[in-house]
């Protein structure tokens, strides 16, 4: 079972053409005790009866959640795991008390970024077979921040803190309460079947409900995930080196995205070998798009910033089938300022470069194919479109680039 798992993982990985992934996954050593988390199924708190459970199984052991519902109502810090297999048969299902989660949720360092639950360790396989369930209970979270973007200690559902050759598998999240998945500081992490869906059923939009972000993580694959939600798709952050994004579906968010980057002023963070491949984007906003912080900083992190430094190299977009998208389907923008308002969009000097964009099919509403953005501080460098084909909602063949400062467009004439 363990070297099963450990072996279609080296097959799925080199089975990916020209992927410079290599996931060292050394075979798992055996599980010498398994905890299984028993319920107290009348609504108490479950998440004592969790610690326990990851205490006593921290090492070669194997943790199980029945299918059952697990009500989770404080945080969690389980990390420094070592080859633990964790099963996940039932619901963990977090609680609403927002003044609890406000004060508590674990804080990781990035923005005034923190989380109701953060996981770690090497060699963890997180399966949830298609069945287990995070549920963040979000949609309170919705209503009561009711659009207002990062606010302060709002917990993501779940962060891969200090990871490494870690599998997660079958899980389903759904009404994260506000980012589902953070990936930090980690590497080698390879996610497959993974579904997420954060959709408000009110008034108030389900933003910064981010898919999964990758901060300071390098070698991450993400295959067959789907993912339904109101903020970027997947969005690789500060650091983000060696991600790959394959077979996945993207609706109703903005569609992979690079950045934002550039928010800390004078801080030196790069994005390469960024590649998404065989994807599926309906009614999202972009299919990918690039978006950095202007040149001069405006306030501070994490909704002021700006003035940071270095690069987004070798980014990939292929086979992408988009679906009524609601916005130019390529996109840079470096005009990232206070609060999202549009800034100068010239002065940042994060550079982006070497990005190819092929086999793209599909309907958008409008015109144009791609707003290229770039700075005059630091043009853009080496942009290659080809096979494009896309059609307008009206049936007519889709057209137009709108380019400033870009130096090198293959394929296509600004
Ligand atoms: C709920 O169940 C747990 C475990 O059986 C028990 O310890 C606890 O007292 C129960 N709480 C209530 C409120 O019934
Ligand atoms: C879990 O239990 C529910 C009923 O509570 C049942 O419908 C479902 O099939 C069970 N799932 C699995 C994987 O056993
Ligand atoms: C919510 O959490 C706060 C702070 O931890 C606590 O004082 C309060 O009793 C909780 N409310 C409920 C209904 O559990
Ligand atoms: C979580 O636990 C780790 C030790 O495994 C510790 O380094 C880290 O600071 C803890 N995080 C928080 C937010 O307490
Ligand atoms: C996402 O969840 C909503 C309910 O929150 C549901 O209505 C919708 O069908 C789900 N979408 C997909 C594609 O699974
Ligand atoms: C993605 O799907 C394609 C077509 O089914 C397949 O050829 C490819 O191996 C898959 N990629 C991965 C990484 O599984
Ligand atoms: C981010 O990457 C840059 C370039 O490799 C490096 O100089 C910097 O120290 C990294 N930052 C962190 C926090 O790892
Ligand atoms: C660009 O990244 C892809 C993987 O994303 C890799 O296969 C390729 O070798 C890289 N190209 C360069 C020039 O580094
Ligand atoms: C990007 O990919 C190329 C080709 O595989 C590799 O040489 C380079 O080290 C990678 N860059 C980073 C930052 O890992
Ligand atoms: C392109 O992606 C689609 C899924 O969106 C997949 O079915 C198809 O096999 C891919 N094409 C190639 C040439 O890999
Ligand atoms: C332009 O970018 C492509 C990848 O998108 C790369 O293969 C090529 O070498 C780059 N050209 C130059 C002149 O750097
Ligand atoms: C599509 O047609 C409608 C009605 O003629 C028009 O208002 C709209 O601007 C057209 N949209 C595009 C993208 O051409």
């Amino acid at each position: 079972m363990h070297f099963l798992a450990s072996a279609l993982l080296a097959l799925s990985i080199s089975s990916v053409p020209g992927s410079t992934l290599e996931l060292r996954h050394p075979n798992p050593a055996p599980k010498n005790k398994v905890c299984t988390v028993k319920p107290n199924l009348n609504g108490s708190d479950d998440t004592p009866a969790i610690l326990q459970a990851f205490d006593s199984c921290s090492k070669n052991g194997h943790i199980v959640f029945i299918n059952e519902t697990y009500h989770v109502d404080t945080v969690m810090n389980t990390t420094g795991l070592e080859n633990v297999d964790i099963d996940l048969y039932g619901t963990l299902l977090w609680s609403t008390n927002i003044t609890y989660w406000l004060n508590a949720s674990l804080p990781f360092g990035y923005q005034n970024q923190s989380s109701a639950w953060w996981l770690g360790g090497s060699n963890i396989r997180f399966d949830g077979h298609g069945y287990g369930t995070l549920n963040g209970n979000g949609q309170v979270w919705y209503n009561f921040v009711n659009g207002e973007s990062n606010y302060p200690h709002r917990p993501h559902a779940l962060t891969i803190w200090n990871s490494r050759d870690s599998i997660f598998t079958g899980l389903r999240f759904v009404q994260s309460q506000m980012w589902t998945m953070t990936v930090f500081k980690s590497e080698n992490i390879f996610m497959q079947d993974v579904y997420i869906n954060s959709t408000s059923d009110s008034g108030s939009p389900a933003r910064n409900t981010d898919g999964v972000d990758t901060i300071y993580s390098n070698n991450v694959h993400f295959d067959r995930m789907t993912i339904i939600n109101g903020d970027d798709s997947i969005s690789t952050k500060a650091n983000s080196t060696n991600i790959l994004i394959t077979n996945s579906t993207f609706i109703n968010g903005l569609g992979v995205a690079l950045g934002s980057i550039g928010q800390y002023d004078g801080v030196y963070e790069i994005l390469e070998n960024i590649t998404a491949r065989d994807i599926i984007c309906e009614n999202t906003l972009h299919a990918g798009y690039v978006k950095t912080w202007t040149g001069e900083r405006v306030g501070y992190p994490p909704n002021g910033g700006g003035g940071g430094l270095g690069y987004a190299k070798n980014t990939t977009f292929q086979n992408f089938t988009v679906s009524a998208l609601r916005g130019p389907p390529f996109s840079i923008s470096q005009c990232t300022t206070f609060s999202g308002v549009a800034g100068d969009c010239n002065s940042s000097e994060f550079l982006i470069e070497d990005i190819l964009i092929e086999d793209i099919k599909g309907t958008i509403d409008a015109d144009p194919i791609a707003t290229y953005q770039c700075s005059a501080a630091a043009p853009c460098r080496n942009i290659t479109m080809l096979d494009v084909e896309l059609l307008t909602v009206n049936g007519t063949v889709a057209t137009g680039w709108s380019c400033s400062n870009l130096v090198g467009a293959v394929g296509f004439t600004c």
